[in-house]
C-alpha cells in the first residue's frame, strides 16, 4: 500500500531551491529561524510542503522591504503550517507590513527634509543643525539615532 503521508510525498530541498531560487544552505537557514518546517521523510530527508514554497518566497519578499528575521518569523507566526496560506492570510500580513513601511517612510522623509537643510551647508551649527547632536542632548531620549528614529533636535 502506498504511502500517502505529506512526510513520504513532500518536495525535496533541490525541488524547493529550483523553485524559489535560494540555495539549499539558505533554505536551512531559514528553517533554524523558524520560517520553514519541513518534514523528515523515513529516510531522514526533508520534506516540504508546497505551501513552504510560497513562505520563502514571502521571507525573500519581505526581507527586500527591509523586513528583519524577527519582524517575519512574528508575522508568520500565525499562519498554519502545512495549508496553503489564503488570500485573507496574505491581506493580513500585507496590511501590518504596510503600516510598519508607512511609519518608515514617513521617518526617512522627515529626516531627507532636514538632510536637505545641510546639504552644501556643513556648519553643524550646534545651536541651528537639525542632524547635530550637541553634548549628546538627545541621549535623554533613549538609546541609538535619536534623530534618525524622529526625534527633534529643537523638541529636546
Ligand atoms: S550642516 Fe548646517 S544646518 Fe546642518
Amino acid at each position: 500500500m502506498p504511502d500517502n503521508t505529506l512526510r513520504n510525498r513532500g518536495l525535496t530541498i533541490g525541488y524547493v531551491a529550483e523553485r524559489t531560487g535560494l540555495s539549499p544552505s539558505a533554505i536551512r537557514f531559514y528553517e533554524e529561524e523558524g520560517l520553514v518546517r519541513p518534514d523528515r521523510n523515513d529516510g531522514g530527508h526533508r520534506r516540504y510542503a508546497r505551501s513552504d514554497i510560497r513562505r520563502l518566497s514571502f521571507v525573500m519578499i519581505s526581507q527586500g522591504l527591509g523586513f528583519t528575521i524577527a519582524e517575519i518569523r512574528e508575522a508568520l507566526a500565525d499562519l498554519p503550517e502545512h495549508r496553503t496560506p489564503d488570500r485573507r492570510d496574505w491581506a493580513r500580513i500585507s496590511r501590518r507590513f504596510g503600516r510598519v513601511l508607512d511609519e518608515r517612510i514617513a521617518r526617512m522623509q522627515a529626516l531627507r527634509a532636514r538632510l536637505d537643510g545641510c546639504i552644501g551647508c556643513g556648519c553643524l551649527s550646534l545651536k541651528t543643525c537639525a542632524l547635530y547632536n550637541p553634548k549628546d542632548k538627545a541621549r535623554s531620549r533613549g538609546q541609538g539615532p535619536r534623530y534618525v528614529m524622529g526625534d527633534r533636535s529643537d523638541e529636546i
